[in-house]
Formats: C-alpha cells, sequence, structure tokens
C-alpha cells in the first residue's frame, strides 16, 4: 500500500514516515520545507534503513500535486501540511485560512482526481475550546476556537465530513492530537522550531540547553493541583504509531471516525520542568508570570475510543518524553542547522 504524506518532512510527519516505513508501507512525502528540512528525510532514512519517493511540493500547486498522484498511484493521504503557530495565525489569518484551507482544498481535488478518496487528518484538541468536560472523549462538543489556527481546524473537519456525506467512498479519519513532544529514541529526528518556541516543551528544551535563559510558566493561580496549566502531553512515536493504526481501520471503508490521541493523563507545567529537569540533571529555572491569553485550564483526553476501535494505546510516559527530548536537542543543539 501506497501512503502520500503531507508535510511528511515536519516534526510528527518524520516520525510517523518512520513507523510507515517499519510497517512495510511505500512512502510518499509531499513538502514545501516551509518549515522542514530535506534532512529529516535523509534521517528517516538513515533510522529506516529503507527508501522513500520525496517531492519539495506546495499542496496549493493544483498541476504537480496532480503529476505526483497520476505517477505515483497512492492509496491513501496522511494531511500534516499545514502552519501552525497559533499566536502568528492571529496576525496572519490569510495566510492561515489560504494555506490551511485552500492547500486542503486543492489536496481533495486532486485526490479525487485520482481516484484516491481515503484521507487521514491531523486535527487537535484545540477543536473541543475551553472543554465542556473533562476527560475529553469524542463526545465533547466542539467549542468555539480562540484564533484562525483553531478555526482552521475546525472548519477542515467539517469539509471532510461533507465529503463524506456527498460521496459515501471517501473514507476520512479525522485524528485529535493532544500535545505530542519527545523525539525519535535515535536523536536524529525531533522538534525545529523556527525562533523563539511557543510551545512549552522546546522552550523548556532551549532553556536546559542555555540558547533561553528561563522559562515563564504562564500562571500558577488555576483550578489544578499546582496552580499551573495541565495537559495531556504525548510522545510523538506513540502518535505516528496512532497513524498507522487508522490506516488499518481505514482499510476497512469506516466513512467518517474521529479518535482521541492522548495518554489520558493530565501533567502539570511544574510537573514538566520537574520530568525535564531529572532528564537533563540539572534545574531548568523558571519564574512565574502573567496567564497566556487564550489559555485554558486542564485538558486531557480520554483515549478509551482509540484503543477500543484502533487497537492503540499510548505506551511512553513523561519521563521517557522528556528524556527523548533533551536527547534531540543536545545531539542537535542549533536543530536541523549545522
Ligand atoms: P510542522 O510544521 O513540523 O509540519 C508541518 C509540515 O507541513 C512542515 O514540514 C511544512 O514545511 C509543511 N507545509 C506547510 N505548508 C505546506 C504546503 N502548503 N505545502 C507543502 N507542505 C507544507 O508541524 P507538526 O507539529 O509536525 O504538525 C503537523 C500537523 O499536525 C499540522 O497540521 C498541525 O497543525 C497538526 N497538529 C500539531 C500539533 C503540535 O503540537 N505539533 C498539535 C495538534 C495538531
Ligand atoms: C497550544 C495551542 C493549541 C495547539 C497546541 C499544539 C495555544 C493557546 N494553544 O496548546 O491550539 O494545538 O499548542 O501543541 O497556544 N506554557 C508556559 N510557558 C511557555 C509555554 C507554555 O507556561 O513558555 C504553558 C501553557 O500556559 C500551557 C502549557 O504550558 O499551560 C502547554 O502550552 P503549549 O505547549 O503552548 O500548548 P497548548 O497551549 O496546550
Amino acid at each position: 500500500m501506497k501512503i502520500l504524506v503531507t508535510g511528511g518532512a515536519g516534526y510528527i510527519g518524520s516520525h510517523t514516515c518512520v513507523e510507515l516505513l517499519d510497517a512495510g508501507y511505500e512512502v510518499v512525502v509531499v513538502d514545501n520545507l516551509y518549515n522542514a528540512s530535506a534532512k529529516s528525510i535523509d534521517r528517516i532514512k538513515e533510522i529506516t534503513g529503507r527508501d522513500l519517493t520525496f517531492y519539495e511540493a506546495d499542496i496549493l500547486d493544483f498541476d504537480k500535486m496532480d503529476e505526483i498522484f497520476a505517477k505515483e498511484q497512492v492509496d491513501c493521504v496522511i494531511h500534516f501540511a499545514g502552519l501552525k503557530a497559533v499566536g502568528e495565525s492571529v496576525a496572519k489569518p490569510l495566510e492561515y485560512y489560504k494555506n490551511n484551507i485552500n492547500g486542503t482544498l486543492v489536496l481533495c481535488e486532486v485526490m479525487r482526481k485520482n481516484g484516491c478518496k481515503n484521507i487521514i487528518f491531523s486535527s487537535s484538541a484545540t477543536v473541543y475550546g475551553d472543554p465542556a468536560f473533562i476527560p475529553i472523549t469524542e463526545e465533547c462538543p466542539k467549542g468555539t476556537p480562540t484564533n484562525p489556527y483553531g478555526w482552521t481546524k475546525h472548519m477542515i473537519e467539517q469539509i471532510l465530513t461533507d465529503f463524506h456525506t456527498a460521496d459515501s467512498e471517501w473514507n476520512v479519519i479525522l485524528l485529535r492530537y493532544f500535545n505530542p513532544i519527545g523525539a525519535h529514541k535515535s536523536g536524529l529526528i525531533g522538534e525545529d522550531p523556527k525562533g523563539i518556541p511557543n510551545n512549552l516543551l522546546p522552550y523548556v528544551a532551549q532553556v536546559a540547553i542555555g540558547k533561553l535563559p528561563c522559562l515563564g510558566v504562564f500562571g500558577d493561580d488555576y483550578d489544578t493541583p499546582d496552580g499551573t496549566g495541565v495537559r495531556d502531553y504525548i510522545h510523538v512515536v506513540d502518535l505516528a504509531v496512532g497513524h498507522v493504526k487508522a490506516i488499518n481501520k481505514i482499510k476497512e471503508n469506516p466513512g467518517v471516525k474521529i479518535y482521541n490521541l492522548g495518554t489520558g493523563n493530565g501533567y502539570s507545567v511544574l510537573d514538566v520542568v520537574k520530568a525535564f529537569s531529572k532528564a537533563c540533571g540539572h534545574e531548568v529555572p523558571y519564574e512565574i508570570k502573567p496567564r497566556r491569553p487564550g489559555d485554558i485550564s486542564t485538558c486531557y483526553a480520554d483515549a478509551s475510543l482509540a484503543k477500543k476501535e484502533l487497537g492503540w494505546e499510548a505506551q511512553y510516559g513523561i519521563d521517557e518524553m522528556c528524556a527523548d527530548s533533551w536527547r534531540w536537542q543536545s545531539m542537535n543543539p542549533n536543530g536541523y542547522d549545522d
């Protein structure tokens, strides 16, 4: 079976390519390298000892995508390509809607033209907004996104669902990720944010290695055990394996399916700082700052549906996530840059 992975040179995409190749799938990556390095493709090959086909192309380019699909005879698409910085999306809504929504529409038009109607989409727990209940099941109503990035996930979920309503040959699996962190055990691939990181883990890792002086903890007055925000951090390799399981599911022609990919455990910001300090062997300095606008107090998954229907369950705990993040950060202090 041949799987086309959009955004396959990126953080989650590269880890998923490793698991796909290890599971024996043929892999075709399309990535415009806007937020990735071609080196990640070499590293995927190095880790797996297997080959894949890489196209440096933009999913908005209909003709190029059509050419790729005509040539490759793809069975299923895993669609990671998109812009993902929440704050930036508030400043650049046009770029976010164009890239994420138009990109998905072009991709799906090309898929339809070439007779491929199986798609697994990277959604996010952000679609739950401030969740109506916790732990969050897939039954939890979608909330109101607070930023254009969140709206693109919300809308693309609806768009893909509508495709299936109009044509039952479409199979759509929406995977709602909680907070992916960690890196491959080899230390060869990992998250390589450009500029100052927005997300907690890359920020902590850069403080730990001395590139940034101190972590700001955004609020210690939430209704949580230690007052800091609680999230469901999930090892990126567990997340990647979830995609391989989703391919097994899509082979059953399931129509539209939605799964939470999380561990079911909530950890606070200070829990993460503690686990990371243990991993890197020294204290990570932090100071308490005001709450970050748009943040919620607590978010963690009920991932029992993925266990029941996909036979998938997260294997790694917070200590391994931090140890693997640290290995990647310390082996590659400047990410994929020399
Ligand atoms: P990433 O930025 O590392 O990967 C996205 C990849 O898509 C990059 O390699 C980028 O170059 C590529 N890309 C972007 N626009 C493109 C276009 N028009 N054509 C071709 N390639 C394009 O991000 P990631 O963390 O690996 O996230 C992957 C997906 O998962 C995204 O859709 C993201 O929104 C979603 N997601 C991520 C998280 C997270 O915390 N990382 C959480 C929930 C959902
Ligand atoms: C954020 C996005 C979410 C996206 C997800 C991807 C926001 C509001 N939400 O989620 O839409 O899907 O990333 O992973 O940006 N924190 C600090 N200091 C920091 C950074 C973060 O204390 O320097 C805290 C936050 O307040 C939060 C926790 O760490 O409690 C996790 O933050 P982050 O990694 O940014 O993820 P989310 O906010 O959960």
